[in-house]
């Protein structure tokens, strides 16, 4: 016989938190999923997302493009909408150019300024960008507009998400 004898008690006590143990972790496994799911979850955020504009209808001359997708973020779902500034270059190339200004970040138009009519201009402080989104020095933005990976697809234009500029040497 063993010296290290199990009282009842003490075997009573081992079998309940045992028991107890198991039920909880029964419970809260699910409430533990409920809460962390939708932070787990992949999101869609690589995808590129369709918009209105019809590739044959881009020229060289860029316009104005908004489009409009349901943003995930946790449990909360939004409408967000963001807008490029497309045109097509000598090569025939489709250039979605962000219009994020690198500054600050206002909204850079195509040919905003009656002085400079073939560039973006920023009018928060005056920051001017070539139409491949160079930034021009002696203006306040210190780097190119981002660009957006472009896709055709039935004839309409995708875009995907912003990414460093690749168009200015
Ligand atoms: S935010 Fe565009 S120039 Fe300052």
């Amino acid at each position: 016989m063993s010296k290290h004898r199990v009282s009842r008690r003490q075997f009573l006590n081992y079998t309940l938190t045992g028991v107890g143990g198991f039920m909880a972790a029964g419970m809260l496994m699910p409430m533990v999923r409920f809460a962390v799911d939708p932070v787990l979850k992949t999101s869609a955020a690589g995808d590129f997302i369709a918009t209105k504009q019809k590739v044959a209808e881009l020229t060289n001359e860029p316009v104005r493009v908004d489009y409009s997708y349901e943003q995930k973020d946790a449990w909360y779902t939004s409408e967000v909408t963001h807008t490029a500034w497309v045109y097509k270059n000598k090569e025939g190339n489709i250039i979605a150019l962000s219009p994020v200004c690198k500054h600050l970040g206002c909204t850079v138009n195509w040919a905003g300024d009656k002085n400079n009519p073939n560039k973006f201009y920023c009018p928060c402080h005056g920051g001017l960008y070539e139409k491949n989104g160079k930034n021009i020095p002696g203006t306040p933005p210190t780097a190119p507009l981002d660009t957006y990976p472009t896709k055709e697809k039935d004839g309409i234009l995708y875009l995907g998400q912003p990414e460093p500029n690749k168009y200015v040497k």
